[in-house]
């Protein structure tokens, strides 16, 4: 499916950066949108929005899993409320929409031997999850045409990403859980998947991810040693950051589904080993 103009929003966010990447490198006819122009809960901004827009990509999001805890209201403003206003927009000027989910919809209960599928029964843990799944069912239940798309521990050689953290690092040990596990995503490998779907003429929910199954210690310890890092990563248990939002123990997303539709096989230390790369560009 070709889109005439596409209107990008949290152009500056991880993810939002990785589309700008792609529909520049796409010569797609695009305007990027910041919460400057664009602040997804005053809808008194969407005129920002070109009514001709055939296309609308949410990259913004209230992300800080263990800050909603006590920001709650602020969570599902962004996440929920925001959500059914901007779809009802996309529907009044015939736009399509594209949002995107977490695996922390998912109580993470399911033995490690499988991901979950798509229709699988959500059971959030946290507000974060809680404010992200209603969400989804604002849209679902919405006239909009969308893509709604869940994934999971999602990085970049860029932003406010696990990667630029690590490389900034100062102390010489880190604990890191491992009794997570989930499959890491790189930005730029879902912007490349989600526009693939999108031309393929695929809505609906999907899960995208780099695939695999790590602990975030195992992860965490990848990306030490990419980095060539003087600091130790140790192992702990989830039990040890007793200030922290409950997340799955299986956060894993069954991305069959994917796979079959965009014959993608991707692995996720490979992609992992491309964004450390440009890192050092980056930094
Ligand atoms: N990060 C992960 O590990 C992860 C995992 C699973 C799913 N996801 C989902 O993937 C999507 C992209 O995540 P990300 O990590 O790229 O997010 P991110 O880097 O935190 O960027 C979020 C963007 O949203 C913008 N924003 C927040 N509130 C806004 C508002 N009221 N109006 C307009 N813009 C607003 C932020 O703008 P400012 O810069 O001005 O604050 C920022 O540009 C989100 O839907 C997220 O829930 C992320």
């Amino acid at each position: 499916m070709k889109f005439d103009k596409i209107v990008l929003l949290g152009s500056n966010g991880m993810l939002g950066m990785a589309w700008q990447a792609l529909l520049s490198s796409e010569n797609v006819n695009y305007i990027a949108l910041t919460r400057h122009e664009v602040d997804i809960c005053q809808p008194n901004t969407f005129h920002h929005i070109d009514s001709d827009a055939s296309l609308v990509i949410n990259c913004t999001a209230f992300n800080d899993v263990d800050g909603a805890e006590s920001k709650c209201g602020q969570a599902f403003e962004v996440n929920a409320r925001a959500i059914n206003s901007l779809s009802d927009y996309c529907t009044s000027i015939n736009a399509k929409f594209v949002h995107y989910s977490t695996n922390y919809v998912f109580d993470g209960k399911k033995d490690l031997s499988c991901g979950y599928h798509e229709n699988e029964m959500i059971n959030p843990l946290s507000i974060y999850g809680c404010s992200k799944a209603l969400g989804e069912y604002i849209l679902k239940t919405s006239s909009c045409d969308y893509l709604l798309i869940r994934t999971s521990w999602l990085y970049a050689p860029w932003g406010n990403s696990f990667l630029t953290k690590m490389v900034n690092f100062d102390k010489p040990s880190i604990k890191v859980v491992n009794d997570q596990y989930a499959s890491p995503t790189s930005c730029e490998h879902l912007a490349s998947c989600s526009y693939s779907l999108l031309n393929a003429s695929k809505f609906g929910t999907w899960h995208v991810t780099d695939g695999g199954m790590v602990s975030k210690y195992e992860f965490a310890v990848a990306v030490a040693n990419f980095m060539n890092s003087f600091y130790v990563v140790l192992p702990c248990a989830s039990t040890e950051f007793t200030n922290s939002a409950n997340r799955p123990h299986n956060g894993v997303l069954d991305i069959s589904n994917m796979r079959k539709e965009l014959n993608y096989i991707s692995n996720w230390k490979t992609n992992l080993e491309k964004a450390i790369k440009q890192l050092s560009r980056v930094i």
